[in-house]
């Protein structure tokens, strides 16, 4: 066990100042915030304890700051290198003021009362810190918020990397050498899909995931051992698989190694099963798309979610869940204008800002694209860098707001294996659809999978950015 410092900050003389003239409340006070600062300190030391094998470098400074509304439980290294501690210091702040400012209460707008309700939340921030026989550290953080309505909180992890000799903070872009995201491809698909339980659990479109370029492989500590990247929670695997660590030996990162593209060229691997991809836009929308989960849960199908980034933020907890089911989670735009009638920047502007919205509910930029009313010219595709996926048979269920509709759609469109379907996942009677629609196709012997998985295994095509995919490849 390191050394470490407890310091509990809390409002009590504050508190004594208001309450002056009426001891009793105050001692009633007091008590119950020195039950809160016990309670979120046992609670950090479960957190820490998560990282504490992994602290080579310094001593850990805690921190149990109770406030209300906000608090803080904080865990960070000191090195003896003033240059570098003053800079963890500066990322803690940084990780502070940013929690602070997405959960302090904001401005009343004018002509609305201040209903005085405050969120109360807490910032958990723990570490671990790798040291290379080069005097090279890499400190890694992970940051969990957690509010009253979290009911799975996601943990973010951010990795800085020093240098012990000359005092200095390096970019991750100058640690990788040629082939870096290459070799780590390579090594984690055939690792994860041969050993166990990662075989098990590992998503149907991991190659895409684990793509040199999918932006999973920039994020790595270095240890004594090797390369250690991590994939964050829902990430590559359900849930129940927490953080998924993988190590990989120095010696197999520098090693030249066949691109695994080449193999799924092989025309033998085009399956012959009978598949279909159903697809639903618009959402997420806390009743109608957590009834299509229910269903899609319930039979082991997966779908694939064209999300707008605007309710990507009001209800991340449903985009978790899609995502946690296996499920393709892709971006429908922010708010659905049509890109085709916006500038160039307006268009990047809309990128970022779904971008963003996507980081912060999946801690992963969209993968995949549907432009809103299917609207993509030349200058549109110009802009995306993500496969653009249109769809083959058109269920009009916005129209007719009509399960049964839907479903005669559906079964009068003749052979459907290989089609993609477009629904929308913000109507409940699309969601009655569903509840029909799946059990209806398994038992005609299709599989429902996502619409990367059926390019990948009835084309045998990795998905291409800035490719459009549309009715005439989905026949
Ligand atoms: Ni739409």
């Amino acid at each position: 066990m390191k050394p470490k410092r407890i310091f509990a900050f809390f409002l009590m003389s504050l508190l004594f100042l208001f309450c002056c003239g009426c001891s009793a409340t105050s001692s009633g006070l007091s008590m119950l915030n020195h039950k809160k600062i016990t309670e979120l300190t046992l609670k950090g030391e479960t957190y820490w304890a998560a990282y504490q094998e992994h602290q080579e470098v310094g001593e850990a400074i805690s921190i149990v700051d109770y406030q209300k509304p906000l608090s803080y439980v904080l865990q960070y290294p000191q090195t003896g290198h003033t240059a570098i501690d003053d800079r963890i210091e500066g990322i803690v702040t940084e990780i502070r003021n940013a929690f602070d400012q997405e959960f302090l209460p904001g401005e009343t707008p004018a002509g609305e009362t201040d209903s005085g309700k405050k969120t109360e939340a807490v910032l958990y921030l723990g570490y671990e810190s790798y040291l290379t026989d080069n005097d090279q550290m890499s400190l890694v953080f992970f940051e969990t918020h957690e509010t009253a309505d979290t009911l799975s909180p996601h943990t973010r992890i951010q990795i800085f990397h020093f240098d012990l000799s000359s005092d200095t903070e390096i970019p991750a872009e100058e640690l990788m050498w040629e082939d870096f995201a290459k070799n780590a491809s390579a090594y984690t698909q055939k690792y994860f899909t041969t050993t166990e339980p990662y075989n098990e659990g590992l998503f149907g479109n991991y190659a895409t995931l684990l793509a040199p370029d999918a932006g999973r492989f920039d994020r790595f500590a270095f240890t004594a051992e090797g390369v250690l990247f991590y994939f964050d929670r829902y990430d590559l695997f359900p849930g129940s698989y927490g953080i998924v660590r993988l190590t990989i030996p120095y010696e197999d990162m520098r090693t030249k190694i066949e691109t695994p593209k080449e193999e799924i060229f092989i025309p033998t691997e085009i399956s012959h099963k009978k598949m279909v991809a159903l697809t639903y836009d618009d959402g997420p929308n806390p009743i109608a798309t957590n009834a299509i989960l229910d269903t899609l849960e319930q039979y082991g199908a997966r779908a694939t979610f064209f999300d707008l980034g605007c309710l990507v933020e009001k209800y991340p907890d449903v985009v978790k869940r899609e995502a946690a089911l296996g499920c393709e989670v892709g971006s429908h735009s922010y708010d659905h204008k049509n890109f085709s009638k916006l500038t160039a920047a307006e268009i990047s502007a809309d990128l970022q800002k779904t971008a963003a919205a996507f980081q912060k509910a999946l801690g992963k930029d969209p993968a995949v694209f549907r432009p809103p009313y299917g609207a993509c010219d030349e200058n549109v595709k110009k802009q995306i860098s993500m496969p653009i996926y249109l769809w083959s048979i058109d269920t009009l269920d916005w129209k007719s707001r009509n399960a049964k509709a839907v479903l005669d759609v559906v079964k009068s469109s003749g052979d459907l294996d290989g089609k993609v379907i477009l629904l929308h996942g913000i109507y409940t009677s699309t969601a009655e659809a569903t509840a029909v629609l799946v059990p209806y196709l398994q038992g005609q012997g299709y599989e429902l999978v996502t619409v990367s998985e059926l390019i990948q295994a009835k084309h045998g095509e990795t998905p291409a950015s800035g490719k459009i995919y549309g009715y005439s490849y989905f026949q």
